[in-house]
């Protein structure tokens, strides 16, 4: 069952989830969930938006490129479990089947074709509208050197997907 929302009335309990983390799925050659906490919620163009900034590098951003479509599923009290966080926030969809090793239960999506979770229950679902590169050139030199400078994130910057939210609703 599906109770239908004004994803708006959700907004600041969405917008307070992405300290802790929430689901980005994507669904190209198969599924995948990876942790999101760099994102926005909005209106565009008249209509209710997110965007997912995802690293270049990220095997989500990939899935992004192919489909154009994304999946938000996100804690409806307390937060992603600890194993979630784990396997979706540190192993990457390149090499590791994350949704068989944590056997999360899919639902049935009604727009674009990406499941939401049952474990976690407010979903939106999204269709992009447009994509933008971050310019590392344009970003204060502080953080481009805090979080664009080192180890295996030089130059992986990220990239900012902005979703149409085409279908928000409650699992129950
Ligand atoms: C709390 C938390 C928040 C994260 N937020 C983001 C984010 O906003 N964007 C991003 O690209 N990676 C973020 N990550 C890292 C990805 O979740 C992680 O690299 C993941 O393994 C990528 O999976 P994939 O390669 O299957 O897409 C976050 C990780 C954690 C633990």
């Amino acid at each position: 069952m599906k109770k239908w929302i004004d994803p708006f009335d959700y907004a600041n309990h969405i917008l307070r989830m992405l300290k802790s983390g929430v689901l980005l799925n994507t669904q190209a050659d198969r599924f995948n969930s990876m942790v999101l906490s760099r994102a926005e919620m909005g209106l565009i163009w008249g209509m209710p938006t997110f965007t997912a900034h995802v690293r270049q590098s990220r095997f989500s951003r990939e899935q992004l490129d192919r489909t154009g479509v994304f999946t938000v599923s996100i804690p409806l009290s307390g937060e992603l479990s600890p194993e979630v966080l784990r396997v979706c926030g540190e192993l990457s969809g390149w090499d590791t089947d994350k949704m068989g090793q944590l056997g999360l239960l899919p639902a049935e999506p009604v727009e674009n074709g990406v499941p939401g979770l049952s474990a976690y229950p407010l979903t939106l679902e999204c269709r992009v509208l447009f994509r933008q590169a971050l310019d590392l050139t344009a970003i204060p030199e502080e953080y481009r050197l805090r979080h664009y400078s080192r180890g295996n994130d030089s130059g992986d910057f990220h990239v900012a997907y902005t979703g149409q939210i085409v279908s928000a609703y409650i699992l129950e």
